[in-house]
Parts: C-alpha cells; sequence; structure tokens
C-alpha cells in the first residue's frame, strides 16, 4: 500500500484523566471512561514521501515544519520511521475546533494511528491501535471506539497495560449537548496544566483515588443505565478535576464568565426537573449529559438566553 486512511471520533471523558506518572510513555496517573461522539472527528490520510522532511496538512493547508502541531505530530511519526530518512506525507482535517477542549487531539491521533495501520497492513487489534494512539495523546487510546470506552491505568513501568476498551453497552436515549463558549486555542495545554497540578496543588493527592473510585461507579451506572448516578458522578469529577487546576500555581482557570452562567442554567433545570448535567475538560466550553425526552426542554431554556446548544446523539 502506497497510502493509508484513517478516520476516528473525539470523546468526552465522563471520568477523567488528569496527571501522567510517566510524561515520556503519557501513563496516566488514574483510568478514565468516555463516550465518543460519532460525526465529529478527524479523517488523515497518510503515505512515505520523498521529501526530506514531513510534510504535514491541516485543515487544507500545509503547516510550517516549526508550527507546534507539526513538530508534535513528527516526533509522534518518529516512533514509526524505518530509518532517519523516512518522512511521512499527512493531510489530516477535523471536524472539530483544533485546541478548543473538544479533544481534537484525541480523535487525531487514533485516526493518526488507524492511517499507519491501514499504510503499514499491520492489521492490529484496536487495543493495541489504542495503546500506540496514547503516546500522541492520552486521551487518544479512547478515541479508537464508539460509544463507551475504558483506559485503563494499568500497573506496569513500561506502558504495556495502558490501554482503552470498549464497554458493550448501547444507550440510545443518551444524548450530548454541546455548549461553546469559546472555541479559541486554550491559553495552557493539557500537558503543561497537569505537570503543574501534579507538582504543586495540595488538594490533588486525594484526586488518584477518587478518580478511580468515580470511574467504577460510572462504569458499573453505564451498565445498569443509572442516568442519575452517570450524570452526577461526571458532574463531581469534571468539578473536582477543575478544583485541582484552580489550586494550582500558577492558578489554571479555564473558565469564562459564560461557562458559570451556564452551569447555574444547568442547576436551575435540575430544581425544575430536568435532569442534565455537564461535564467540562481544558477548555471553557461545557459538554452536558441528558436524555432524548428532554432535549426540548434544555434547548428551550438555553435558548431564552441566546446560549446555542449542538446536540449529538453517541448512539445514533
Ligand atoms: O490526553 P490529553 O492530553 O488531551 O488530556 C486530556 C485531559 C482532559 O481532557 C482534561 C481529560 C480527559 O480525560 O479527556
Amino acid at each position: 500500500k502506497t497510502r493509508g486512511h484513517g478516520q476516528a471520533p473525539v470523546n468526552i471523558a465522563l471520568s477523567k484523566y488528569w496527571g501522567k506518572r510517566d510524561k515520556a510513555l503519557n501513563l496516566p496517573i488514574n483510568g478514565s471512561v468516555s463516550i465518543s461522539l460519532p460525526g465529529l472527528g478527524t479523517e488523515t490520510t497518510l503515505s512515505i514521501t520523498e521529501n526530506d522532511r514531513d510534510i504535514i496538512r491541516l485543515n487544507g493547508t500545509t503547516l510550517e515544519p516549526e508550527a507546534t502541531f507539526a513538530k508534535r505530530l513528527s516526533q509522534f511519526l518518529n516512533w514509526f520511521r524505518a530509518d532517519q530518512t523516512t518522512a511521512f506525507s499527512v493531510d489530516t482535517s477535523n471536524s472539530v475546533p483544533t485546541a478548543a477542549g473538544l479533544a481534537s487531539s484525541a480523535s487525531g491521533y487514533a485516526a493518526l494511528v488507524l492511517a499507519l495501520n491501514d499504510l503499514f497492513d499491520w492489521q492490529l487489534p484496536k487495543e493495541s491501535l489504542s495503546l500506540l494512539a496514547r503516546f500522541g495523546s492520552g486521551s487518544a487510546s479512547r478515541s479508537l471506539f464508539d460509544g463507551f470506552a475504558v483506559w485503563h491505568k494499568g500497573h506496569q513501568n513500561d506502558g504495556m497495560d495502558s490501554f482503552a476498551e470498549p464497554l458493550a453497552t448501547l444507550w440510545p436515549e443518551l444524548t450530548i449537548g454541546l455548549v461553546k463558549v469559546d472555541t479559541r486555542e486554550k491559553p495552557v495545554g493539557s500537558t503543561v496544566g497537569m505537570q503543574q497540578t501534579v507538582d504543586t496543588c495540595d488538594l490533588y493527592k486525594a484526586w488518584p483515588e477518587q478518580a478511580e473510585r468515580e470511574l467504577k461507579t460510572i462504569v458499573d451506572a453505564i451498565q445498569k443505565k443509572d442516568f442519575t448516578l452517570v450524570g452526577k458522578t461526571a458532574e463531581h469529577n469534571a468539578l473536582s478535576m477543575h478544583a485541582t487546576m484552580i489550586a494550582t500555581w500558577p492558578p489554571i482557570v479555564y473558565w469564562q464568565p459564560e461557562s458559570v452562567a451556564a452551569m447555574r442554567m444547568v442547576w436551575a433545570l435540575r430544581e425544575q426537573g430536568i435532569e442534565v448535567y455537564f461535564t467540562m475538560d481544558a477548555g471553557p466550553n461545557l459538554k452536558l449529559l441528558l436524555q432524548e425526552k428532554d432535549q426540548t426542554a434544555v434547548k428551550k431554556a438555553f435558548g431564552e438566553r441566546d446560549i446555542q446548544i449542538d446536540f449529538i446523539q453517541p448512539f445514533e
């Protein structure tokens, strides 16, 4: 084959990955569980080029080799070069804004690994590809799968047991709402944010145990389709992660005033008996968890405040 192709969805963590125990291997301090969003993600084609450097196109534009995105991608590709003279031509397109807390790096590295698998005809199982995607971005390990995925933190120092696996549960009523507060590039990347939190946040000491406990709670609740338990555990988990970020030095606050306004909307809706919860990643945008039956009510309530929501049915 002269050309490889891969396509992968973005994913939203319901219990979060925050903190690395090994930076070079991208090994997490705690496990996480996510839901993938079909239709939003990355499509990548890849070939070997005669050029002496990688050629990287993002959303139709060729990047300077020195651009942060291109450097990171080329560094990841170093794992896969036959020798130092091998150069790749990569054409990658996102259907989500890059680096806006909508996890384009997750779908990006998952799609790239699928394209490598296709180009080199490895025929590797998804779990092995998940382990490879992990080297590019931890959360990418979960983007090899549709539906729910659990990324096991693993126990080995070599990381061979740290990859994601799918959960069999299908949950057609589950709906995700994307509240886009700000889609510009985030000020502090997740790698730097995690490092700083691990190094300087006293509250973080409680995180690994809480995160592992909530991961189990959410996986059990998914299997029982207990929406209330999934929702409240996910929201509490996200707020706890943000609490550790805020309590680091210098402080990392990803929230904008509109993020807090949207949180208050969610809480007000719950007061009215409409069950909606939120989660947030390293950015100002909210991801809502709700059931299909409540979509109209949620849309109306946010619409009255001029806040637009994109709804996605992960199991459609
Ligand atoms: O894998 P990264 O570097 O994109 O980090 C992801 C960190 C969070 O999005 C905040 C949490 C998560 O589990 O996705």
